[in-house]
């Protein structure tokens, strides 16, 4: 056919195999090829029915993201017109059976909808994952699916974009085989138990779509669900609306009003943050001086130090992993403290039913607690995951020095401190990498890497390959105080507390932010991580240490008062048996005390003036950091941001979220803050730069490629 697809014939059965790799998207070329095979099958006297299956790891995992990027940029875009080969799919006299396995996603899904016939590997997924993308099916899915699996699973899939199990599908009526054997050889037996009949195609079978009185229910479900979890999203709304025009429509009709859905959530800006945000996770792992040929070890024995909270939801995120984990703390109590830890986490587990009692069994028996350094000399990485101070883990980084294998890769989980500084108290200082794991560390996905001045590109590509196997994104970072994440995260902290001396209150600060779209609060943040350690790091990091700097003391008083944040019951807020912050009266009349105390006259802020206040204190020093080098793109503080401080994805980051608020517009305003609130407004001289040249985090990011 084409170098895309390819056509033979096995006993009768046309086979058309789709070769685009890595994914089989649907790029240019792959459709043209796939209906010129089935034309010519259909051509062919000798055919009887039609098998279509993908080379490599899977069937086509959707259309060309890279296509619909430039669409969503306004770009000439090459996007698939589908229209036609679904058409002559499902047209096709002889019957079409696709042979799914892998990922079957998106525009994946839907091509295999268009054909007669669906059987699926076993161990295949199947999925519209659209909304991850800020778009909805736009190929027929979201009419073809409700035809298949009735509109309430239909409304499930496209809402939540989550791929489905093949037992599921089957169950669902989205595939009609589940299969063991060899994927080609089972659909070969299996168009050829269908073959010559005349098969009926999917748009005609309209018995699971109920009616658009009796479905009410089902939308309204629809779009509880997508705002539940997918907040203030475009396209969850409008896959729910595509599914109600393929019940209130007739076919054609319902895939012209799904394609005007498609195109409206194309050009949002949602679609544009979410695409960003896809190629940002895929592109931190390139590097300069890291190729894929760059020697990075594998790492199956991971030895940790310190039975924390930190250290033991390491421990369990390589237990998960299949990754051997020796747990060593210098008492016996804390050992046993961190184990029953991880026993009670995994025991909820198994209630909500994530993982089997055997499962569990086996990540346990992987995990082995110790007082002493014993078998340490065994591991392929050492990970130090102690308190967050200096003399301590540089204590620790001599003594693991004397033990580690040569090649053992030695990580530090400091969250805040100076890599080079650890790294000086062992002799092999090419060894040592920032692994900066986040809370909880067996649950976030975001690993920050650190590169210390002589941190080895083999050691931050066996960093990243660590990452990869537990199933986590990995952003390196430059050595600098705080790194990409704490660094940003300071000063945006710190404005949430000069706001509250201001005038504004703890409680409407979070709802700013929750209401901007931040997973939590930055003050419900806080009390999550402990005041005690916010106040530990500000003594560590000289905070506010210069004299005539402007400090905000109610952290402080917090902190003397024994209130840490949620281990104490009592921060910001305070805390009952379910865990919700409540408003603390205590802490409204500590808040106006210290106004008045600092002769601040109260006022009020709206949510807008807090957003801007906090979130452009985030991205000033994004920029900052990111003309230091400390990021090495504007991308990778986006995916920090959003995998580990729960930026919503559908803003595409902080900087990308600037890029589309406007630089200029932001740049005017830290402008007005330096001159009314003083030093730490300080613009940062990129975003200046870049918002008088009318360029864009993103040229930056496309200009240093
Ligand atoms: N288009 C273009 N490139 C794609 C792609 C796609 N649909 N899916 C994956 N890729 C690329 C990635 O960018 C990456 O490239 P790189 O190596 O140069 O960085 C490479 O394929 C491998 O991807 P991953 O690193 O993500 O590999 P994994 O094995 O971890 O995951 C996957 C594979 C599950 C397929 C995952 O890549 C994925 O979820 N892809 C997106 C699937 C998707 O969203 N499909 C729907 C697209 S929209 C659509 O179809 C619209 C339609 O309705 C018209």
């Amino acid at each position: 056919m084409n170098g895309l697809v390819k056509l033979e014939k096995r006993d009768g059965v046309a086979v058309v195999t789709i070769d685009n790799p890595p994914v089989n998207a649907l790029s240019p070329g792959v459709p043209e090829g796939l209906e010129a095979a089935i034309a010519q099958a259909n051509g062919d006297a000798d055919v009887r029915a039609i098998v279509v299956i993908g080379a490599g790891r899977t069937f086509i995992a959707g259309a060309d993201i890279k296509e619909l990027e430039f669409a969503a940029w306004g770009q000439p875009a090459k996007l698939p017109a589908l229209h036609g080969l679904l058409a002559a799919i499902e047209d096709s006299a002889k019957p079409v059976v696709m042979a799914l396995h892998g990922t079957t996603l998106g525009g994946g899904l839907e091509v295999a909808m268009a054909g007669h016939y669906r059987i699926c590997a076993r161990d295949g997924v199947v999925g519209q994952p659209e909304v991850n993308l800020g778009i909805i099916p736009g190929a027929e899915g979201t009419q073809r699916l409700p035809r298949l699996a009735g509109v309430e699973k239909a409304i499930e899939m496209c809402v939540t974009g989550k791929p489905v199990k093949s037992g599921d599908a089957m169950a669902a009526g989205v595939v009609d085989a589940v299969v063991d054997g060899d994927l080609l050889e089972e659909a070969l037996t299996f168009a050829k138990g269908v073959a010559d009949r005349a098969p009926a195609p999917t748009r005609e079978r309209n018995e699971k779509l109920g009616t658009p009185e009796g479905n009410a229910a089902l939308y309204a479900a629809g779009r509880a669900l997508a705002a539940k979890v997918r907040r203030g999203a475009l396209a969850p709304l409008k896959a729910v609306e595509a599914i109600e025009a393929a019940v209130a429509l007739p076919f054609a009709e319902g895939c012209r009003r799904e394609r005007e859905l498609f195109a409206e959530c194309v050009a949002s800006d949602q679609a544009r943050a979410l695409i960003h945000a896809f190629f940002a996770e895929r592109g931190v792992t390139k590097l300069p001086g890291i190729t894929k040929d760059t020697a990075a070890r594998p790492i199956a024995r991971v030895a940790i130090i310190g039975a924390g909270t930190m250290g033991g939801g390491i421990a369990m995120a390589c237990a998960n992993a299949g990754i051997d984990v020796l747990l060593r703390d210098t008492e016996q109590a804390a050992l046993n403290r961190g184990m029953d830890t991880i026993r009670r986490n995994y025991d909820i587990s198994v209630a909500r039913g994530r993982f089997t009692p055997e499962g569990v069994a086996e990540r346990m028996a992987r995990i082995h607690p110790q007082l002493s350094y014993t078998g340490f000399e065994t591991a392929d990485a050492i990970i130090e995951a102690a308190f967050e101070n200096m003399a301590i883990k540089k204590k620790i980084f001599s003594e693991i020095d004397a033990i580690a294998a040569p090649g053992c890769v030695l990580g530090t989980n400091t969250s805040t401190l100076n890599i080079d500084e650890i790294a000086s108290a062992t002799k092999r200082p090419e060894s040592v990498v920032g692994l900066h794991f986040f809370s909880p560390a067996n649950v976030m996905r975001l690993l920050e890497i650190v590169r210390g001045a002589a941190t080895s590109n083999e050691v931050l590509a066996t960093a990243l390959g660590f990452a990869k196997k537990l199933s986590k994104v990995g952003v390196v970072a430059g050595n600098c105080p705080g790194f990409i994440g704490n660094r940003m995260l300071f000063p945006y902290m710190y404005e949430a507390q000069f706001l509250i001396e201001e005038g504004a209150m703890p409680e409407q600060v979070d709802k700013a932010l929750t209401d901007f779209g931040m997973a939590m609060g930055i003050f419900a943040v806080d009390d999550m991580a402990g005041i005690d350690v916010a106040w530990r790091v500000r003594q560590e990091l000289k905070h506010f240490a210069e004299p005539g700097v402007r400090h905000p003391p109610v952290q402080d008083k917090l902190f003397e008062m024994g209130r840490y944040g949620q281990k104490t019951g009592r921060g910001w807020y305070v805390y009952g048996p379910d865990r919700k912050p409540a408003v603390d009266p205590e802490v409204t009349a500590l808040i106006e005390r210290t106004s008045a105390e600092a002769g601040v006259t109260r006022r009020a802020f709206t949510a807008e003036e807090i957003v801007e206040r906090t979130i452009y204190a985030l991205v000033n020093e994004g920029a900052r950091l990111l003309e230091e080098g400390c990021a090495l793109r504007a991308a990778d503080i986006d995916v920090v941001y959003i995998n580990g401080y729960g930026f919503p994805a559908r803003l595409g980051g902080p900087m990308m979220f600037a890029d589309q608020r406007g630089l200029a517009k932001i740049a005017a305003r830290v402008a007005e803050f330096h001159a009314t609130l003083g030093e730490r407004w300080t613009p940062a001289p990129l975003l200046t730069r870049l918002a008088a040249e009318g360029r864009t985090f993103r040229d930056y990011d496309r200009e240093r490629e």
